[in-house]
């Protein structure tokens, strides 16, 4: 797997994900689904932002947080270890999807921000994975940039946080590459108290397709819940 997250892990939790519309569609979903009792599986776990809100959303349950790139994990397990709740909860697994080894039964999966780093054949391993070990009904949560086809993104705002006396602004941009994919840079420019001023660029590569592809080549069915996120089911 190239780790296109390492890099920048530091500067993760500075972009404004918490509380986004996706996350808050998935804090719902979760919490009207009291049937739960099989582990739900989180696949690109980042630094736990998702298992954070599968564990207050769906109580008791065990969460297997499937992290593979070692900075975001390092940030993930210092959550987790913060609370004996989550210790006693949360297993986290080192490994990429491909090289996963899950239980019988799976009570959710969550793949917010990850399918797209995942080639078409990674995702149909994926699919020949995940469908046996889910009953009817039982939800696959997924977010996915907005892009269906590789194209333009104008540089954007990323963030823009100050910590101390350091200031971080982050832009992304993203241009079509080989075949289905869209190339994305970040840049990161750290500056201000008694430190040279830091710039970081870090590119990854992301695979464009839309919520009904995946329903499509998974042979599940779709349901959009907000504009980037939609929820997959037998
Ligand atoms: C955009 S982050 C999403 C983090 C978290 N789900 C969230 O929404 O905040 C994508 C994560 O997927 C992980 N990832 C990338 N390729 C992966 C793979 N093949 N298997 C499992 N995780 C992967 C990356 O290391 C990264 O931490």
């Amino acid at each position: 797997m190239d780790d296109f997250y390492s890099p920048v892990a530091e500067f993760y939790d500075l972009v404004g994900r918490a509380h986004s519309a996706g996350e808050q569609a998935l804090r719902e979903r979760l919490s009207a689904m009291t049937h739960i009792h099989d582990p739900i599986l989180d696949i690109g776990a980042g630094t736990g932002r998702t298992v954070m809100t599968i564990a207050e959303s769906v109580p008791q349950v065990d969460i297997l947080a499937v992290e593979p790139a070692p900075a975001m994990r390092a940030v993930l397990t210092h959550a987790v270890a913060q609370c004996l709740e989550l210790r006693q909860r949360v297993t986290i697994i080192p490994d990429t999807v491909d090289q996963l080894q899950l239980p019988q039964r799976l009570g959710a999966v969550v793949a917010f921000g990850v399918l797209g780093h995942l080639t078409s054949s990674q995702r149909q391993g994926l699919w020949a994975l995940l469908l046996p070990r889910l009953a009817r009904g039982a939800p696959i949560f997924v977010e996915l940039l907005p892009v269906e086809k590789p194209v333009v993104l104008p540089r954007m705002m990323l963030a823009n946080e100050t910590i101390g006396q350091r200031h971080y602004q982050a832009t992304l941009e993203g241009e079509p590459g080989p075949d289905d994919t869209m190339l994305l840079t970040s840049c990161w420019t750290v500056s201000g108290g008694p430190c040279a001023t830091q710039v970081i660029r870090n590119r990854s590569i992301w695979h464009t397709f839309g919520l009904e592809d995946l329903a499509r080549e998974s042979g599940l069915h779709a349901q959009r819940l907000t504009p980037q996120a939609g929820v997959l089911y037998v």
